[in-house]
């Protein structure tokens, strides 16, 4: 590449440097380290003057600029600047860390010839991203970043952190609950709510989360035992999936799985439960009292704490659309060099579990980590859902491949996790669950055919197992 391309692509953090006082030496040596390209200060200086001449006045990079192609979009940590992603005028992009930022780089700075991973995972996917594809009138990833009010972890775009909401609301206020069995161990809180006082934010014209992930969802702050949409420049304390009828009863089943794991098994799990909005008996939906799932956002802590927590593709370096294309074993080399030995094993127990219940969701968006002073951890389980009894998905027992295919008998995924786990572990598993099943799946208020499918599932799982002879 010439030198004066390369000033080209460099231009808004040369603009950026001279403006926060930076010597024509420290840009040189700024552009040397990340590119191996020496550009002496005369030239810089010479750069900078004809760039003025030419654009009559000094640029001043903006948090959002969308006029003409070399944009910059400015992230913020923790309310702090933090980095820049820019788009150059030959459409590949340029990422900087704040020259004020002091803390661990974790991401590479320099040139990128798309999104840098990191940032495009924040995006949504699905109807959520088909939605803010509307609005804002545009299919460019890096236009709609700039439109992001909420994402998940530290990194926002939002310039000023305003507060946490205090995540509150108490179970016995609602009237009635679904559940008769008060002993049901579903998740935080104990019962299914079925409140004629619950208050959906939602209706068909809803305006979807910006967050990750691809179920329609909204970001939602409960407060107060109030539920009421995320506000502008507030975070929100909450995630509420809206009940998809393409995928019936998919919110309970993620809600007993959860159950599962966190009473029956120990997992730390996200705090979740389902309201039964019974505003749809009225209009959109109308007849079906529809179940809305909630989980209290665990990278956020109010009055004003956010956690730095990032989704395994961002980290691995894999965009949204190829969340599925990362190996089994490409992941767990990669956890090896992330994680402590107590992490690896954490994350080898989910895949254990997923196997188990039949979810064939564990991919690398659904697997994340927080990042503290000590090193990474894995955050609390999240989005555990049965794939394999809903028609269009059934096939895969595995999000990811393992040897090459994501169809594998009990030996096969157990004797690669046993690297991991020991043996006896994944049979106390099988069989806790094997004893449980029926009492989760009779508790919890699922259509006939929901039940139906998941009791025949779990038969020929647990059936699998014994001839696997996983249990004693
Ligand atoms: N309890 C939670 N706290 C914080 N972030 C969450 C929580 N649950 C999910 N997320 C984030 O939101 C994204 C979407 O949630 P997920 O449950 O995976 O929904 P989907 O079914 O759309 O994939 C996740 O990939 C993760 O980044
Ligand atoms: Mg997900």
């Amino acid at each position: 590449m010439k030198k004066s391309e390369l000033l080209e692509k460099y231009a808004d953090t040369i603009d950026r440097m001279v403006k926060r006082r930076h010597t024509y030496a420290e840009i040189s040596d700024l552009i040397r380290d990340e590119t191996g390209i020496k550009i002496g200060p005369t030239q810089i200086s010479r750069f900078i003057t004809s760039r003025k001449r030419r654009k009559k006045e000094s640029p001043h990079p903006s948090s959002v600029k969308t006029k003409n192609s070399t944009d910059t979009i400015t992230f913020y940590k923790n309310g702090t600047l933090f980095c820049y992603l820019t788009r150059t005028e030959s459409g590949i992009y340029h990422f900087s860390y704040d020259e004020e930022y002091k803390g661990k780089k974790e991401f590479a700075s320099g040139i990128y010839d798309k999104i840098p991973p990191f940032l495009e995972n924040l995006l949504p996917e699905g109807e959520n991203l088909r939605q803010l594809e509307k609005s804002v009138g545009t299919k460019e990833k890096f236009v709609l970043l700039q439109h992001l009010e909420d994402s998940f972890g530290a990194i926002t775009t939002t310039p000023v952190a305003k507060r946490v909401p205090n995540f509150s609301y108490n179970p016995d206020s609602y009237e009635e609950t679904l559940l008769s069995i008060e002993d049901i161990r579903l998740s935080i809180p104990k019962k299914i709510i079925d409140s004629k006082r619950f208050n959906s934010p939602f209706s068909g014209e809803t305006r979807l989360s910006k967050l990750s992930g691809a179920q329609p969802k909204l970001s939602v702050v409960f407060e107060n035992d109030e539920l009421r949409l995320q506000e502008n420049l507030e975070y929100s304390n909450a995630i509420m999936k809206v009940d998809n009828l393409k995928f019936r009863d998919l919110n309970l089943v993620e809600n007993m799985l959860l159950s599962i794991a966190r009473f029956e098994l120990g997992f730390e799990v996200a705090e979740a439960f389902v309201v039964v909005d019974r505003q749809k008996e009225k209009g959109f939906l109308a007849g079906d009292p529809i179940g809305h799932f909630i989980t209290r956002r665990f990278d956020r802590h109010p009055p004003g704490k956010i956690y730095d927590a990032y989704e395994l593709a961002s980290l691995m370096g894999i965009e949204s659309e190829h969340k599925y294309s990362a190996s089994m074993e490409e992941i767990f080399e990669f956890l090896e060099m992330k994680l402590p030995p107590k992490g690896i094993r954490n994350i080898a127990r989910q895949f254990a579990f997923s196997y188990i219940v039949g979810n064939g969701d564990l991919h690398v968006k659904n697997i994340a980590l927080f990042k503290k002073a000590g090193g990474f951890t894995p955050t609390p389980v999240y989005d555990v859902v049965n794939t394999k009894i809903y028609p269009s998905l059934q096939k895969e027992d595995l999000a990811i491949p393992l040897n090459g295919k994501t169809v594998v008998t009990p030996q096969e995924i157990f004797s690669f996790l046993s690297s991991y786990l020991n043996r006896g572990e994944i049979r106390e598993m099988a069989e806790t669950v094997n004893g449980k099943y029926k009492e989760y799946i009779e508790a919890t208020p699922f259509e006939t055919q929901t039940a139906q499918s998941l009791e025949n599932f779990f038969e020929n799982r647990m059936d699998s197992l014994h001839k696997a002879s996983f249990f004693s």
